[in-house]
């Protein structure tokens, strides 16, 4: 069971826009201390202020500028907390980004597995090491429904097939591979968003693993939320199954509000421990919508290996290794 928690300080990426907007909403409504609202620019995360402090009616809101496709953007942005002695008791690792078009960051890593992947680890990983995770952090990432792999037209990278039939087995170098687009013949937009987001959950697998007991990581999926901006950048297809989404998903259990989505966030951030390692997202395998669940019913999820090559890409994408191994074994 969960020990006394300190519900003080939660930062939450792309705070400026769509879920984490929301969020960071809720989340000072519901009791939450101070809010840092991590945006790529420091004008955005200034003008979410305003605008959140407008709503809210209280301002308890910090900002922090982070880039999160960029490794040494998110160790700049870790750096500027660790000068300001912030511990933060909740982790809401929402952004990211899907475009029509493949773009990379300065490490060679395309740019919508880098937004969701590279700075929320550099992140995750400096401030734990500084020891500005509190003793109770609760760590979210967002994932995707796509992860589950049975949406028509968001089909999975095969990253064991892949990594057994060109990496002679090493599930790493695969997932490398497919975050630099070095393995697939060209880009497919939502092939790679839902692959880089199922990465995501297997990310937050391994990272619940090392983590030091009382402090948990988990991936949630805020589900279908076209409200959001995020169809902004992405392709074409995605574009037409968000606006269709919009439209037709709330009639068909197919696509709910923001606040629902965002509530996701708010929720697992109030978890017990033993909500570790996991991936939730809509209980109903076949709805995008409702109640949260624990995707137990698809094996990919819960598998070690994949978890642990996911983390340790991740690292080699990032040059940021988990300061966990050494606490673990104490
Ligand atoms: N809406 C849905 O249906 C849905 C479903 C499943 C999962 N999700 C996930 O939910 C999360 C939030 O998405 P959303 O729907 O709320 O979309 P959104 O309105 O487009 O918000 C995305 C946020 O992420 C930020 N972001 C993207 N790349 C960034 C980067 N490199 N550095 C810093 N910030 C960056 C954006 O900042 P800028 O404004 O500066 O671009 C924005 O604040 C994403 O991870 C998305 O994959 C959404």
């Amino acid at each position: 069971m969960t020990q006394t928690r300190n519900n003080n300080t939660v930062l939450v990426t792309g705070a400026n826009s769509g879920v984490g907007f929301e969020a960071a909403a809720q989340l000072a409504e519901s009791g939450w201390g101070t809010v840092i609202l991590a945006c790529r620019t420091i004008e955005k995360a200034e003008a979410a202020r305003a605008a959140l402090r407008d709503r809210v009616g209280k301002d308890v809101f910090v900002t922090l500028a982070i880039d999160t496709s960029e490794a040494k953007a998110a160790q700049a942005a870790a750096d500027e907390l660790i000068a300001r002695g912030t511990i933060v008791d909740g982790l809401v690792l929402n952004a990211g980004a899907s475009s029509s078009q493949a773009h990379y960051n300065e490490d060679g890593v395309e740019i919508t597995w880098a937004s969701t992947l590279v700075g929320h680890h550099v992140l995750t990983m400096r401030l734990w090491e500084a020891g500005l995770l509190g003793p109770h952090a609760r760590i979210i990432i967002a994932g995707s429904e796509g992860a589950r792999g049975t949406l028509p037209g968001m089909t999975l990278h095969d990253v064991a097939g892949l990594a057994q039939a060109r990496f002679g087995g090493d599930k790493t170098a695969a997932i490398v591979a497919l975050a630099k687009t070095e393995a697939q013949d060209g880009f497919a937009n939502m092939h790679e968003y839902v692959t880089a987001k199922l990465v995501v959950a297997w990310w937050a697998g391994a990272l619940g693993r090392r983590l030091p007991q009382g402090m948990t990581a988990n991936a949630v999926s805020p589900g279908s939320a076209p409200g959001s901006n995020f169809a902004r950048g992405a392709g074409f297809s995605m574009k037409v199954m968000m606006a269709f989404m919009k439209v037709l998903g709330p009639m068909m259990g197919m696509a709910g509000s923001l606040e629902a989505a965002a509530r996701r966030y708010v929720d697992a951030l109030a978890f017990d421990d033993d909500e570790n390692g996991q991936f939730y997202a809509t209980a109903h395998p076949k709805k995008l919508v409702g109640p949260m669940g624990r995707q137990t019913g698809f094996k990919h999820f819960g598998d070690v290996s994949l978890q642990e090559a996911a983390f340790e890409a991740v690292v080699r994408m990032t040059d940021a290794p988990a300061p966990s191994v050494k606490l673990a074994a104490q």
